[in-house]
């Protein structure tokens, strides 16, 4: 199976599932399952916890970082839909399945809602069946390829969304995966620049300020996972520059329009990560 191949809803997945198996490699630590296990999830490798369980011990706050992402991924993808009139979603970095994917967030409110995924770790390709059960109405795709390379996920994700109408970008715990911050910048400008006017981008990430998490990020690096580069909170304001940044602008994960269910992380102190969400003039 070939980097980069898309698989639609409309069809079954291509090949057996054993060709992206074959790329899984079992003994190198990834980001996708170590934060499926920190999740809770099932899908990762005893390497994979070692890693994930070293981190824990110096940051013990960390699976509780991994819960509070997703919750906030979900409040975006309400707000997007219910309030902002979203109904096109391109999330980069997906991870492995697990509850309330974006299509089924999206879609509970608007069925209609299309999704493309795009993920480069060959273990979320196998999964990517569980991606795809979008309701009738809307669609959802998987693209198999890198952050970094716009021009694929733009033409592939093209088979799926609309380019003259809006579409929402979320970047949630990916864009540390490039460490430079310049080109963290320009790789998140290029994919902004391909989108149409009255799009969203969405994005979430940890931040460099709190010395445990930089240490065990630290940790968690030196283990052989691909590194997570912890930014400066003004680089991360960096990201919307050009864009209309929506109430409550760039604020601590917790409290982006916080719910309930963020009160206990709250009642903690706030987790070292930053959220907004912009909308392209
Ligand atoms: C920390 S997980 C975040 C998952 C999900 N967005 C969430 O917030 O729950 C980071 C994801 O980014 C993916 N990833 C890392 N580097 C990538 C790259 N260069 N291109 C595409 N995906 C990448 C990993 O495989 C992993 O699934």
């Amino acid at each position: 199976m070939a980097d980069g191949e898309v698989f639609l809803m409309t069809g079954e997945l291509s090949g057996t599932g054993q060709e992206p198996l074959d790329k899984v490699d079992p003994t190198v630590p990834h980001s996708a399952r170590i934060w499926n296990y920190w999740l809770g999830g099932k899908d990762n490798y005893e390497i994979d916890r070692m890693v994930g369980d070293k981190v824990a011990q110096l940051n013990p706050r960390i699976r509780e970082q991994a819960r509070v992402s997703r919750a906030l991924q979900s409040r975006v993808i309400e707000y997007l839909t219910a309030e902002a009139g979203i109904r096109q979603f391109l999330d980069i970095g997906t991870g492995l399945p697990t509850a309330n994917n974006t299509h089924e967030v999206a879609q509970r409110i608007a069925p209609e809602s299309r999704i493309v995924y795009v993920d480069n770790d060959p273990l979320v390709l196998v999964h990517a069946r569980e991606l795809l059960t979008s309701s009738t109405e809307g669609a959802s795709d998987y693209v198999d390829a890198d952050l970094r390379d716009s021009d694929r996920i733009m033409s592939e994700a093209a088979r799926t969304l609309d380019f003259t109408q809006p579409i929402a970008l979320m970047l949630n715990g990916i864009i540390g995966h490039v460490e430079d911050d310049d080109q963290a910048r320009e790789c998140v400008r290029r994919l902004v620049n391909c989108l149409p006017s009255g799009s969203y981008l969405a994005m979430s990430d940890g931040t460099d300020t709190d010395e445990t998490a930089v240490h065990s990020s630290e940790v968690y690096k030196n283990n052989g996972a691909a590194p997570y580069h912890l930014r400066r909170p003004g680089v991360f304001v960096s990201f919307f520059d050009g864009l209309e940044l929506v109430e409550p602008g760039i604020v601590a994960r917790e409290d982006w329009r916080p719910d309930v269910a963020a009160l206990p992380a709250a009642a903690a102190g706030r987790l070292p990560g930053l959220a907004g969400v912009a909308r392209k003039p």
